[in-house]
């Protein structure tokens, strides 16, 4: 089983960024984690804060690996070009949202993304992406 968890814009602060909000772990030392729970599987981590190269990444991964799981970070909330990529590949996307974005502002409500996923997880802190992997495994 091939996963990648792919981290939009602004994840790559896990750790500092709004600790009240996304934790004081850092992403890095969180997948180290995710790793030793789920030796099985192999396990991939891609983040970039650039529109154009996460669809590239989405490009690249989605006609070979068995699962994707994407926390697209804002442009969940902006972006159609996401979106018609995650429709143009062959491979599944759990979209994940460290938060519960519907408990927050409006326009965190809005994802562009959703009616092209398999499902969605939303507000388990980064245990979100655990639940997300868990869902291809189990
Ligand atoms: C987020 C929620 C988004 O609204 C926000 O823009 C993020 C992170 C989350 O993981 O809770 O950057 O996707």
């Amino acid at each position: 089983m091939k996963l990648i968890i792919i981290n939009g814009p602004n994840l790559n602060l896990l750790g500092k960024r709004e600790p009240t909000v996304y934790g004081t772990t850092t992403f890095e030392d969180y997948f180290k984690q995710l790793k030793e729970d789920f030796s099985e599987v192999t396990l991939e981590y891609y983040q970039s804060n650039i529109e154009g190269k996460l669809i590239d990444k989405i490009h690249e991964v989605g006609f070979s690996y068995d699962g994707i799981i994407l926390n697209a970070a804002a442009y969940t909330h902006t972006s159609i070009a996401i979106a018609d990529a995650i429709k143009a590949i062959e491979t599944p996307v759990v979209e994940v949202h460290i938060s519960n974005v519907h408990s927050r502002e409006k326009f965190r409500h809005l994802s562009y993304i959703a009616p092209n996923v398999k499902g969605i997880i939303s507000g388990f802190g980064l245990k979100s992406y655990n639940l997300a992997i868990e869902s291809f495994v189990n």
